[in-house]
């Protein structure tokens, strides 16, 4: 009788088992033949109402069936497992197609790329040719031949990034007049735009890299009215056409004389603001006539030629043009800030 019993638990077990199509179903099964109140359960409770030799032998039997429903319910555990998994690798495939709203975000150039070309096209519109220089000079371009000498405190550990004792990185763009002189015989009507080098530490103001445009004009005749002229004319088409210039006399070795070039205010137009901090007038460079001394370095005749030259900050005119505060933010090229150009 109980043998019978034990005999449907086992076809029947078997088959729900095998039938199970999840886990929570399979372990519904377990539940239902092995859980307190189970089937099989149940049967072996029943064992004590059974005789002394009976009890033994139904006994084992109850436990061999325990054993093969346990084995196949681990057997089928572990198939639905690897289903399961199978099932969620496929779902869970990452789409790496672009979407198509993505592709329609196009990028613009850097504030610097902007100001650059802006600035170029008004030097080239006034028949100046772009020139470069390397960023890794040799001390007798970046300081000898612009009559900076060893004594110089220009030259100092302090301020400038040696690489041996006669190789720099450059610390302005100047160096580039002396080799276009050296190349090249006058006319010569360049600007030299590029990366500049000096030992400062980083703030809002300061970085040990920045960017300069060197501006060189040499031929016969060449006066301090025609650098006035072409930094005014510069000016009024960068800044706009009520701007004015103000030359203040100021100091640098390779140029005699020379002087430091302010812009009026674009944005207060002279009166004062807070952009120009109440003065009126922006610094934006320096400037002057070519010193005897370079034109030689250069080997022209300074009898015969004259020139001037000036130099500006690029970081600087895109602070002014774009009221930016902090000069980092045109180096870390955060999203948020770039998006504003
Ligand atoms: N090289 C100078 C500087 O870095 C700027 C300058 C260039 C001044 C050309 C005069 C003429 O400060």
């Amino acid at each position: 009788m109980i043998q019978e019993t034990l005999k449907l638990l086992e076809i029947s077990g078997a088959k729900e088992i095998n039938e199970s199509i999840n886990m929570e179903e399979l372990d519904q099964v377990r539940v239902k033949y092995l859980g307190k109140k189970g089937e099989l359960t149940n049967v072996l409770k029943s064992l004590s109402n059974l005789s002394q030799e009976q009890r033994p032998v139904v006994g084992s039997l109850a436990n061999e069936l325990r054993e093969k429903l346990e084995d196949l319910i681990e057997k089928k555990g572990h198939m639905l497992k690897n289903i399961e998994i199978d099932n969620k690798l496929k779902n869970e495939k990452i789409d790496i197609s672009i979407s198509k709203n993505i592709s329609k975000a196009y990028g613009h150039s850097h504030p610097f790329t902007i100001v650059l070309d802006d600035i170029k096209e008004i030097f080239m519109g006034m028949g100046y040719s772009i020139a470069e220089g390397p960023e890794i000079e040799y001390t007798k371009f970046n300081f000898d031949a612009l009559n900076t000498p060893a004594d110089h405190p220009a030259r100092d550990l302090q301020d400038t990034l040696y690489i041996t004792d006669d190789i720099i990185l450059r610390t302005q763009t100047s160096p580039v007049q002396v080799r276009a002189m050296l190349n090249g015989k006058p006319p010569i009507k360049i600007i030299a735009p590029g990366k500049v080098y000096r030992s400062d530490s980083v703030d809002a103001t300061h970085s040990p890299m920045f960017h300069q445009i060197e501006g060189l004009v040499v031929d016969k005749n060449i006066s301090m009215a025609d650098l006035k002229g072409t930094l005014e004319m510069f000016a009024r088409s960068y800044f706009g056409e009520k701007t004015n210039i103000r030359l203040r006399p100021h100091h640098f070795p390779f140029t005699e004389p020379s002087a430091e070039v302010d812009v009026t205010c674009f944005v207060c137009g002279g009166s004062g603001c807070r952009v120009c901090k109440n003065e009126g007038y922006i610094e934006i460079l320096g400037a002057g006539m070519v010193h005897p001394n370079v034109l030689k370095a250069g080997g022209i005749d300074p009898e015969v030629y004259s020139g001037f030259a000036f130099g500006m900050g690029l970081e600087r005119i895109a602070m002014i043009k774009f009221d930016i505060s902090d000069l980092r933010n045109l180096y870390e090229n955060d999203i948020r800030f770039l998006e504003q150009f």
